[in-house]
């Protein structure tokens, strides 16, 4: 595990967006998973920034995500699909049949849980890199607290303090879907590198339990320290916990 400090949020998204362009830079057919919510934002914003100077192309890039509402309709504003368009994909080159998240509305759920597990697995040695932030108890994506870690692409009924985490994107908290579609652990686990990104004082108790606490499936970010190639990017209000329970970890 690497662990990237930054002083604030602004070198956070500068540090985590030339991780993200070099693995593009280096294999301009990479397959990235990509993350949603708000800390993901300013590293989007930077690699736009970083597609406008001519830096980097998404043409040839493949695009997944972690996860999607079960809502009315996709267009609706606070999908993640259109999270996705606003921040990223409608001001960059990427190609739109290279782009692939849960759908939320499928007719058939079920179904669509295992189109897009199949899609996943299809992928030749895994995504290239997977982009995580964290929920504040601990679900990476939407792999919530559970007696066990789901592998697949299923069906989640939101923890309480996820649909609490998601008001900031919502004007009427009634609107909140409470059930989503989320990738399994396979995927991400299964990829090359993983970027775990995370920013505030609300991110630092659960980043300390997640990297050096037990690893368990009530904190499901916790089995990220079980992979090879996690590099986590955080600001010091998040890293407050780890840098005052593991002096190994000075600065
Ligand atoms: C969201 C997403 C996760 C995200 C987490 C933290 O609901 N499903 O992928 O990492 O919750 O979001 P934020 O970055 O806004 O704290």
């Amino acid at each position: 595990m690497t662990i990237v400090w930054c002083s604030n949020y602004e070198e956070l998204s500068r540090k985590a967006a030339a991780i993200i362009a070099s693995q593009i830079i280096i294999k301009p057919t990479s397959t990235i998973g990509f993350a949603t919510g708000s800390t993901p934002i300013g590293l989007y914003a930077n690699l736009v920034k970083k597609y406008q100077n001519k830096e980097i192309s998404f043409a040839n890039v493949k695009a997944f995500n972690l996860d999607e509402y079960i809502t009315g309709s996709r267009e609706v504003g606070w999908s993640f699909s259109s999270f996705m368009q606003t921040h990223l994909f409608s001001h960059v080159d990427i190609p739109e049949e290279n782009t692939d998240i849960p759908n939320g509305v499928a007719e058939d759920l079920e179904v669509e849980c295992a189109r897009y597990s199949e899609a996943l697995s299809e992928v030749p040695g895994g995504l290239d890199y997977q982009i995580l932030g964290i929920g504040t108890n601990g679900h990476i994506g939407f792999v919530e607290p559970n007696e066990f870690y789901p592998l697949d692409t299923h069906i989640v009924d939101l923890a309480e303090s996820s649909i609490i985490g998601q008001r900031p994107f919502f004007e009427d908290w009634s609107k909140i879907p409470t059930r989503a579609l989320t990738v399994g652990i396979r995927p991400i686990m299964h990829a090359k590198q993983l970027l775990l990104i995370a920013s505030g004082p609300e991110k630092s108790e659960i980043l300390q339990k997640a990297l050096f606490g037990v690893v368990t499936s009530k904190v499901p970010a916790s089995i990220l320290q079980l992979h090879k190639n996690l590099t986590v990017v955080a600001d010091k209000e998040a890293l407050a916990d780890i840098l005052a329970n593991n002096p190994e970890c000075s600065l």
